[in-house]
């Protein structure tokens, strides 16, 4: 009775099931669901954090202005500290987008399927929201795009580069000549698995206005459960998010982990290097299986692949479950319900999924 009318038709983002928090404690538990990074962070976070707990002004709000963040994140970019900023994960950094750019009945054009967050915060906010979707090859016709983007005018474009679930990567030119195409219109590129594609638009902050770069420390930084992301923009966004931003809500123990984390590079480097080999190795194997049917290697920490018939989905998903491999269901993606996402882990953890797919392969398959 008293919800904002904005609201009343949302279609709520879905929380997607988190069983393998059931299994926390075992050492077995493979959580392949959520493009988490399977490794813990740096060492250095964990020495980093001791020494705050033993000597952090614990009692104090968390530094609102943390200038070595601050200062790690610009460096590690190549941009001006005054064109970043950081948020309690890229998650929270939408919200105050969302407040900041976006008002009542303004027209969103998310290019999809992807990553749901965005769209549904933009919704609550009176936001109308337009999909635009990939072709059945999850690719898109920019020239195409470029033309239908007069058709449609949106204030805000939101697109995932890399794409998540699909790994689509949007060429930096075409991303560039859409942006510089259409300087009325604000470009929202979410990277949030920049580390593993290697492709930003960070450098074009310098020169347009209407783009913003969403990045975050949950993926290969390995950094989820801190909650912290941080965005590239030119200095005149970055300072409309700071009129409303809530400097208070990044705790001290995050920003750390994430100074802690930009000042161990290699260790990040490191796990991308064996993340996307062990991708390609993996890819290539599951292609073998006859009841998979197209595989999308893409260029993420994921594979998203589709099966030959729902019911050996189901099957292999629950097979995966009871083994304690957790993957993403995608079959609300499209009619045929046959999408599966998998994050890819290290090679001795994906060697274990593909043991069990052998497994699945010989006695489930029939
Ligand atoms: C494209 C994309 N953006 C943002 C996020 C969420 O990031 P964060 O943990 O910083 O909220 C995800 C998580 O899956 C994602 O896939």
């Amino acid at each position: 009775m008293f919800r904002n009318k904005s609201i009343n038709n949302l279609k709520p983002y879905k929380v997607t099931s988190h069983k393998a928090w059931e299994y926390k404690e075992d050492k077995n538990v493979l959580k392949l669901d959520w493009n988490e990074a399977t490794i813990l962070p740096s060492p250095m976070v964990e020495k980093r954090l001791e020494n705050v707990i033993k000597n952090g002004r614990l009692n104090w709000y968390p530094d609102t202005n943390n200038i070595v963040l601050l200062n790690k994140i610009s460096k590690y970019n190549n941009v001006n500290v005054s064109n970043v900023q950081y948020f309690a994960s890229s998650d929270a950094l939408h919200e105050y987008i969302v407040r900041c750019f976006i008002g009542e009945s303004d027209r969103v054009l998310i290019i999809g399927p992807t990553y749901d967050n965005f769209r549904a915060v933009a919704e609550s906010n009176g936001a109308q929201i337009q999909n635009y979707y990939l072709n059945s090859s999850f690719e898109l016709d920019y020239g195409k795009f470029l033309e239908d983007l007069k058709l449609i005018q949106p204030k805000v474009v939101y697109i995932v580069n890399p794409n998540n679930p699909t790994g689509t990567l949007h060429p930096k030119e075409e991303l560039i000549n859409l942006i510089q195409s259409n300087t009325d219109i604000f470009f929202i590129v979410d990277e949030a698995y920049y580390e593993f594609s290697g492709i930003t638009l960070s450098q074009e902050v310098k020169k347009y206005k209407n783009v913003l770069i969403s990045r975050t420390f949950s993926k290969a930084f390995a950094l989820a459960s801190f909650r912290i992301g941080y965005t590239i923009s030119h200095e005149d966004n970055i300072e409309v998010l700071n009129s409303i931003r809530n400097p208070k809500n990044v705790s001290l123990f995050a920003q750390e982990a994430a100074v802690a984390a930009l000042s161990d590079i290699e260790y990040t480097k490191n796990y991308v290097k064996d993340v996307l080999n062990t991708k390609t190795n993996f890819s290539k194997a599951i292609k073998k299986f006859h009841w998979i049917d197209v595989v999308y290697e893409g260029t993420g920490n994921f594979v998203f692949f589709s099966f030959k018939e729902v019911k050996q989905k189901k099957e292999l998903l629950k097979f995966f479950s009871e083994n304690k491999i957790f993957i993403r269901d995608y079959g609300h993606i499209d009619l045929t319900n046959k999408f599966v996402r998998i994050t890819m882990g290290k090679s001795t953890e994906m060697s274990r999924v593909l043991e069990a797919l052998n497994t699945f392969d010989s006695e489930f398959v029939s």
